[in-house]
């Protein structure tokens, strides 16, 4: 049963992918019975030494997609264009197609899952969100009868490796982050990964799939790990809590929220003990009650093989020779405003070390609304510093809250502020 295979982009992931096609075949074979065959890889540069051997590539991508002999089109080429395109042109060849592209499924994945649903073949993007990590299959297949009240995710192995070295050595942020550059963690220009934006994009995904609602990248709120620094890491550590970027969709009395911002999360938590470069993705649901889905979530290897899975079940639907149910389906949703969104906050207050101090600060929570769970002070005189972890509350009460405390004349700076997720006390 053999299906011709067509890879747009021969980079990290296509060049692993075509390697582990012409490597491991007869592996593929003997578990699936499918003889999945490649046919041709679309490059930019023609000269580049590859994994597989220079005749499978071409620099024409549109002739991947219109051979005869390509039954089946993996996109691993990233970015908008011309991968969009070229998706569309595929599918609408009635040809399946499989990417890894979370830029793409996020900014254009109604348009697309339409156009698949349209032409009754797959469109499938297991490795668009945590790598190599099992986590698009479960959420849209395994864990359609769930009820899904809230996806957690570190789905960032850049920003998840600075925040675990600056955790574990002490090192602050800017000199992290140059280690992570020279190990090639991170990109020369990492904004993306620092800002959340890409995290911003998997969360997306992650709550249409949870949710069936579709989350445009402007409506996900998005603060990134830039403004972290040693100092609450180690303060949040003597606290009991560790600081993770953590994607979060949830569902709330007023609508779907998706969020991407750092936390402290408390030590005991499975999201905790996701160490270094690996991604982890927590599921909470009232049949199922929490389960954790972890591993690497980058790497041109694991994330080859979970687009070779996705490859493997769009093969056999091609073979089935019948149009293909949708397995995304966005229907109408209320997406939640920020400012509704309860949470809890840490915060890091410099304060003089003086009588009614601590009055004037529960004053200004107390009219904004929001409760004070535990209050901490550290040193004395000129170096006061107060620590202070809320009760949940809506995130404006706290914008309030926050603008009433830097009004009052004892409180020297609002240093830092910092939700606290996954806290049960
Ligand atoms: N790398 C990972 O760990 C990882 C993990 C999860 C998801 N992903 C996703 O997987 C996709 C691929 O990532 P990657 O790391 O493999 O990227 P990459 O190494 O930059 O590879 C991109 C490939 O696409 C080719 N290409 C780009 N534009 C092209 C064009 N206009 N015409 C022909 N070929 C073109 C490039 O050709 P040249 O080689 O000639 O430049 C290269 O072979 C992205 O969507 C990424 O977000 C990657």
């Amino acid at each position: 049963m053999r299906v011709g295979i067509g890879i747009l982009g021969g980079g990290v992931v296509g060049g692993s992918l075509a390697h582990k096609l012409l490597t491991e075949s007869d592996v593929i074979t003997a578990k699936t019975g499918l003889d999945l065959e490649l046919v041709k890889v679309a490059v930019r540069d023609l000269e580049k030494q590859r994994p597989f051997p220079s005749s499978y590539a071409t620099d024409r991508p549109e002739d991947v997609v219109d051979d005869p002999d390509v039954g089946l089109v993996v996109e691993l080429m990233g970015g908008m264009e011309p991968a969009r395109s070229l998706v569309l042109r595929a599918l609408d060849a009635g040809k399946p197609v499989v990417t890894a592209n979370k830029q793409l499924v996020a900014a254009e994945g109604p348009t697309l899952f339409q156009r698949a649903e349209a032409n009754g073949v797959s469109l499938l993007f297991e490795a668009a969100v945590g790598g190599g990590i099992p986590i698009i299959r479960p959420l849209s297949e395994s864990l359609a009868g769930e009820r899904i009240t809230s996806v957690m995710g570190i789905v960032n192995g850049t920003t998840n490796f600075i925040l675990t070295k600056m955790s574990e050595d002490g090192l602050p942020y800017a000199d992290v982050l140059a280690e992570a550059q020279r190990l090639g963690y991170a990109e020369a220009d990492p904004t993306a990964d620092v800002s959340g934006a890409d995290a911003a994009a998997k969360a997306a995904i992650l709550a249409g799939l949870a949710f069936g609602v579709w989350v445009d990248l402007d409506r996900v709120y998005m603060e990134g790990i830039e403004h972290i620094s040693s100092t609450d890491i180690a303060f949040a550590a003597r606290l009991g809590y560790v600081v993770k970027l953590l994607g979060v969709a949830e569902s709330t009395p007023d609508g779907v929220s998706v969020r991407v911002h750092p936390a402290l999360v408390p030590d005991n938590h499975p999201l905790a003990a996701v160490r270094g470069a690996q991604n982890a993705v927590f599921v909470s649901g009232p049949a199922l009650g929490e389960l954790l889905f972890s591993g690497p979530g980058a790497g041109g290897d694991p994330t080859a093989t979970a687009v070779l899975g996705d490859v493997v079940t769009a093969a056999r639907e091609l073979l089935a020779h019948a149009p293909v149910a949708p397995r995304v389906r966005i229907g109408a949703g209320v997406v939640a405003d920020f400012g509704q969104v309860d949470t809890c906050h840490y915060l890091r207050l410099e304060v003089d070390d003086a009588p009614g101090v601590l009055a004037a600060i529960a004053g200004a929570f107390g009219e904004a609304g929001v409760s004070i769970r535990s209050v901490w002070q550290e040193g004395r005189g000129e170096d006061a510093t107060l620590l202070l972890i809320t009760h949940a509350a809506p995130e404006a009460a706290h914008a309030k809250a926050q603008q009433r405390l830097a009004e009052i004349d004892t409180v020297r700076q609002v240093a830092s502020v910092i939700r606290v997720v996954g806290d049960t006390a």
